[in-house]
C-alpha cells in the first residue's frame, strides 16, 4: 500500500501530499482519528509490553493512555504498539532467552514504523533491558516509563517484600511451613500490579534508565498504581515530543560515561547482578565495552548509599521518600559524571535533588549502608572470562572460603539430588550446578541460587558458597557465584569440575579458582555437548548467543548499525 522500500520519517511521511501521505493518513482516519490529529508532528511511538502473560506490566494500558495525554498537549501524534513481553514468573526456559527477541521486535517495530520516537513501556525484569538495547540499535529518540513497583504484601501482621518469599519456601521445604500458610502465601504474595517491591532487576533496570537519561529523572521508583506515576507518563510524553523535535537519539545520551554513571548506580543500591549482563549488552549496541577490569575499579569506589532491600532493610518507599534517583544522583556527585545528560535533556547536575536531613534509607558516601564493592568481577581457572558476585548479599564469612564440590549436572538432576544424605554435603561444601548458561539452559534460568540441602537446613544453616553458570532473582541473596564464563556447554572449565575437588573463592583477591592441577585437568573431558537446534528461533539463538561477558547479546547485533 506504499511505496515500498523507502524509509521515511513519521512527521515526513504524514506530511507528504503525494500517495504516501494520503495512504499513511487515511487509514489511520479510518481508524477514527481527525484531520487535524493526522496531521500534528512528531509521529510517537509507543511500545507496549502490558500483556496478561505478564502480570507486573498490568498497569500499562492506563499509563499508555497517560503518556498519549502528554503526546497530544505538546503536540505530537501518539500512536501504540504492541511487543512481545516477558514475565519471569511464566516464561520457560527463561526470560532472558528471549530477551533478544524482544530487542530485536523493538528495534524493527521502530526502525519499520512511520515514527519520529518512541516510549518504551517496560517493567518486569528482561523488558526494559531490552526495549533499550532495541532503541539504541534503532537510533530514534526513545524514553523508557517502568511499570513500578507493586505494594507491600502483608504476611502474618507485618509488611512483607516479594524477597522474603525465598526463605519461605525454605521453611516449606523443611518442612515448618503448614499447608494453610501455604495457601495464605499464595494469597498474598504480589499485592497488586507492577514490577517486584524490593531493589531486584525490574527496579535496578529502572534506575539504570534513569541514570542513563533514557527516563524521565525522579519517575524510577513511583509506586506503580500511584498518581504521580501516571503524571510522570503524562510527562513522558510531553518530554518525548521535545526530545524528537531537538532530534536527540539514544546514542547521544547512553555515553560511556553515562554507561560508568549506571553502573555506579548498580553498586551503589546494591542493585541486581541481572542489571550488569544487561548493562554490558547495552554498551555492546554502541559498540561500546565494559571490561571486567573497569567495573571492578568503579564498583570498589562506589559504597553503597541505598540501605534498600534486598541488600539492605529499608523498603522502596523510603527510598522513594528521601529523593530516589535524583538523590541517589546527588550523594555520589562527587563520583558520577554529572555533565551527562538526564532524561530531561540537560545534564544531570540541574536534576540532582538534596538527600532530606530526615533520609533513612539513602546514606551519604561519607557514612555509607555498607563498605564499596557490592559487586564483585570474579576470575580465575574456574572462570576463565569472569563470573560475578554480589558482595552486599554475601556472607561475610563465606567471601573467603575453600571447600570440597558436590557438582549437579542441570537443575533436574539437582532437584533429584540436593537432599541426598549419600552426597555428605557439609556446611563447608561448595555446591556447583552447571549446564545452565547461555547456551546450556539455554538462557541462563535463574537458578543460581542453589538451595540449602534440607538436613543442612535443619541445622540453622541458611547460606553456602554456590557457583553456577547461571543467573540468579535480583531478589535473592547468598554467596552465590554467578553467570561464570566460559560456560559449560561451551567447554567451559565449570564442566570438568568433580566431586571432591577443592574450590576456592576468594573474594578480597577477584578470585574463583578450582585447585586441581593443571595437568589432571588438562585430562579431564567434559561431559557436556552443546544442544542441537533443530529449527526456529532456538537456532538462532544458540548460533548467535554470546557468553556471560557480552551482555548475552547476539553477536550479529553488536556494534553500531551502519
Ligand atoms: Fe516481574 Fe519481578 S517478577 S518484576
Ligand atoms: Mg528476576
Amino acid at each position: 500500500m506504499s511505496q515500498e522500500g523507502i524509509v521515511r520519517s513519521g512527521g515526513e511521511l504524514f506530511a507528504d501530499r503525494g500517495p504516501d501521505g494520503l495512504i499513511t493518513r487515511g487509514f489511520l482516519r479510518g481508524a477514527g482519528r481527525s484531520s487535524a490529529a493526522v496531521g500534528a508532528a512528531p509521529v510517537i511511538g509507543i511500545a507496549n509490553t502490558w500483556s496478561e502473560l505478564n502480570p507486573c506490566n498490568g498497569g500499562l494500558r492506563e499509563l499508555a493512555e497517560q503518556v498519549k495525554r502528554g503526546v497530544i498537549a505538546a503536540g505530537g501524534l501518539p500512536l501504540e504498539f504492541p511487543t512481545i513481553s516477558l514475565a519471569e514468573a511464566f516464561v520457560r526456559p527463561s526470560s532472558m532467552y528471549l530477551r533478544n527477541l524482544l530487542a530485536m521486535d523493538t528495534e524493527e517495530m521502530i526502525v519499520g514504523s512511520p515514527i519520529d520516537g518512541v516510549v518504551l513501556l517496560g517493567g518486569c525484569d528482561k523488558t526494559i533491558p531490552a526495549q533499550l538495547m532495541g532503541a539504541l540499535s534503532a537510533g530514534k529518540p526513545a524514553l523508557a516509563l517502568a511499570a513500578g513497583p507493586r505494594p507491600l504484601s502483608r504476611w502474618r501482621g507485618e509488611e512483607m517484600a516479594v524477597e522474603q518469599l525465598w526463605p519461605l519456601i525454605d521453611e516449606r521445604r523443611a518442612g515448618r511451613l503448614s499447608d494453610d500458610d501455604w495457601s495464605a502465601l499464595e494469597a498474598c504474595l504480589s499485592c497488586g500490579v507492577g514490577t517486584c517491591n524490593v531493589m531486584g532487576t525490574a527496579t535496578t533496570m529502572a534506575v539504570v534508565a534513569e541514570v542513563l537519561g533514557m527516563a524521565l529523572p525522579g519517575t524510577a521508583l513511583l509506586p506503580a498504581s500511584s498518581a504521580a506515576r501516571a503524571a510522570a507518563a503524562e510527562e513522558t510524553g510531553r518530554a518525548i515530543v521535545e526530545r524528537a523535535r531537538a532530534g536527540l537519539v539514544p546514542a547521544d545520551v547512553v555515553t560511556e560515561s553515562a554507561l560508568h554513571n549506571a553502573f555506579r548506580a548498580i553498586c551503589a543500591v546494591g542493585g541486581s547482578t541481572n542489571a550488569v549482563l544487561h548493562l554490558t549488552a547495552m554498551a555492546g549496541r554502541l559498540g561500546l565495552s565494559l571490561p571486567a577490569e573497569r567495573l571492578q575499579n568503579l564498583s570498589d569506589t562506589t559504597p553503597l548509599v541505598a540501605d534498600v532491600k534486598p541488600s539492605g532493610t529499608r523498603f522502596l518507599h523510603d527510598f522513594q521518600s528521601d529523593g530516589a534517583v535524583p538523590a541517589l544522583m546527588g550523594a555520589l556527585a562527587g563520583l558520577a559524571d554529572l555533565d551527562q545528560l538526564s532524561g530531561a535533556d540537560r545534564p544531570w547536575r540541574d536534576d540532582v535533588v538534596a538527600r532530606p536531613d530526615t533520609a533513612r534509607c539513602l546514606r551519604s558516601p561519607d557514612d555509607p549502608a555498607g563498605p564499596a564493592s557490592s559487586l564483585t568481577m570474579l576470575r580465575g581457572s574456574l572462570a576463565p572470562s569472569g563470573a560475578l558476585l554480589k558482595r552486599s548479599a554475601a556472607s561475610k564469612h563465606l567471601l573467603a572460603h575453600r571447600g570440597p564440590a558436590v557438582v549437579f549436572d542441570g537443575v533436574e538432576d539437582l532437584h533429584r539430588r540436593i537432599d541426598d544424605p549419600t552426597l555428605g554435603i557439609g556446611e563447608s561444601s561448595v555446591l556447583v550446578l552447571r549446564g545452565v548458561g547461555p547456551v546450556g539452559g539455554p538462557g541462563m534460568p535463574e537458578v543460581g541460587h542453589l538451595p540449602i540441602p534440607t538436613a543442612l537446613l535443619n541445622r540453622g544453616v541458611t547460606d553456602m558458597v554456590r557457583v553456577s553458570d547461571a543467573r540468579m532473582s535480583g531478589t535473592a541473596t547468598g554467596t552465590v557465584v554467578l553467570h561464570v564464563a566460559p560456560e559449560s556447554a561451551v567447554g567451559g572449565p565449570l564442566g570438568v569440575v568433580r566431586d571432591g575437588d577443592l574450590i576456592e573463592l576468594d573474594v578480597a583477591a577477584n578470585r574463583i579458582d578450582l585447585l586441581v592441577d593443571a595437568r589432571e585437568l588438562h585430562s579431564r573431558t567434559t561431559t557436556f555437548t552443546a544442544k542441537a537446534a533443530a529449527r526456529g528461533y532456538e537456532r538462532l539463538y544458540l548460533a548467535h548467543v554470546g557468553q556471560a561477558d557480552t551482555g548475552c547479546d547476539f553477536d550479529f547485533l553488536r556494534g553500531v548499525p551502519q
